[in-house]
């Protein structure tokens, strides 16, 4: 697993790098640069070189793909950290990027990495039928907006100090987390054209976003900032709204365990093909970053 993830995360690294190179040297590259490497795990890129698999998706397209939905989390990721939002010092191990580049220059920085992605998918050089990209960047955009990631950060914080019940909780995950899941789910779909299996995919992506999510609100409890790269045991003190919140510790490793079961059983059909995205997921409870 581990192998095989860092040589995805090599490879969009290299991509998203050539893309940074063609543009334009504007003021912003530094700090889009500094948000995006040297980069976080690429596990939402693993994902779709996994599902890509399963529909045997040419490598080199998913991976733009993987450029294209990393940019965005980028994005998400610096704006997660402002001092409106989550107000965050420490991001991927270092000064988050309005630290170290100020307020303003963050938020544009942020802009241009969700914009870029949509130049990634839009490109001429990426060789698939014009419907298809059309498709792509509709979900993609679905997925990071008002409907998807914006939409749940919206939720996150407007949720913070309140008494909030699981079924909105897992609902604010969903979109904030879920969504681009989701989409890295179904863009091999989209690309392979068998789009029976879209709604499906939609939904396992949704639930493997949750799970992501409450992960990661658990690694927020009993990692250390150190191991993370970021600051962990501040959604308490915040308010969040989160299951370990409303449920306490252990029925959320049990909510987790009983939802990663859930989705396995989903993924059996596909058998040997879909060896490495049950890794996938076992990695993704597993970790401790
Ligand atoms: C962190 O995502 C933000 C969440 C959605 C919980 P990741 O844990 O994937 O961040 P990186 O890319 O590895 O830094
Ligand atoms: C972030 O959730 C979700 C995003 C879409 C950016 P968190 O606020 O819990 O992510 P971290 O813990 O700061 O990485
Ligand atoms: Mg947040
Ligand atoms: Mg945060
Ligand atoms: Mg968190």
């Amino acid at each position: 697993m581990e192998k095989k993830l860092n040589k995805i995360a090599k490879d969009t690294n290299k991509f998203i790098k050539s893309f940074f190179y063609l543009q334009k040297k504007t003021e912003l590259i530094p700090p889009m640069k500094y948000g995006m490497f040297p980069g976080g795990k690429k596990i939402r890129s693993k994902l779709i070189i996994d599902i890509g698999k399963i529909f045997n998706i040419e490598y080199k397209k998913l991976i733009r793909i993987a450029a294209a939905v990393e940019c965005i989390h980028g994005y998400s990721l610096i704006h997660d950290d402002l001092p409106c939002m989550d107000n965050d010092n420490l991001r991927r191990g270092k000064l988050s990027t309005h630290k170290k580049f100020g307020e303003s220059t963050a938020i544009l920085a942020g802009n241009s990495l969700l914009t870029i992605a949509f130049e990634i998918l839009s490109d001429k050089n990426f060789k698939i039928e014009s419907n298809t990209k059309i498709n792509l960047i509709n979900s993609i955009s679905k997925c990071s907006g008002h409907t998807g990631i914006a939409g749940g950060q919206y939720l996150d914080l407007s949720f913070e100090k309140k008494e909030v019940s699981i079924q909105k909780i897992k609902i604010m995950e969903v979109k904030k987390t879920g969504k681009l899941f989701s989409f890295c789910c179904m863009a091999p779909i989209i690309v392979s054209n068998k789009l029976k299996h879209i709604k499906k995919f939609e939904l396992i992506g949704e639930q493997i976003g949750l799970l992501f999510q409450i992960v990661d609100d658990l690694i927020d409890l009993k990692s250390s900032s150190k191991r993370a790269g970021k600051k962990t045991k501040k959604d308490m003190k915040k308010g969040k709204a989160t299951l370990i919140k409303v449920l306490g510790y252990q029925n959320t490793v049990d909510y987790r365990d009983n939802l990663k079961f859930n989705i396995l059983k989903k993924i059996l059909i596909y058998g040997k093909k879909s060896k490495d995205l049950k890794d996938t997921i076992n990695y993704i409870v597993n970790r401790s970053k």
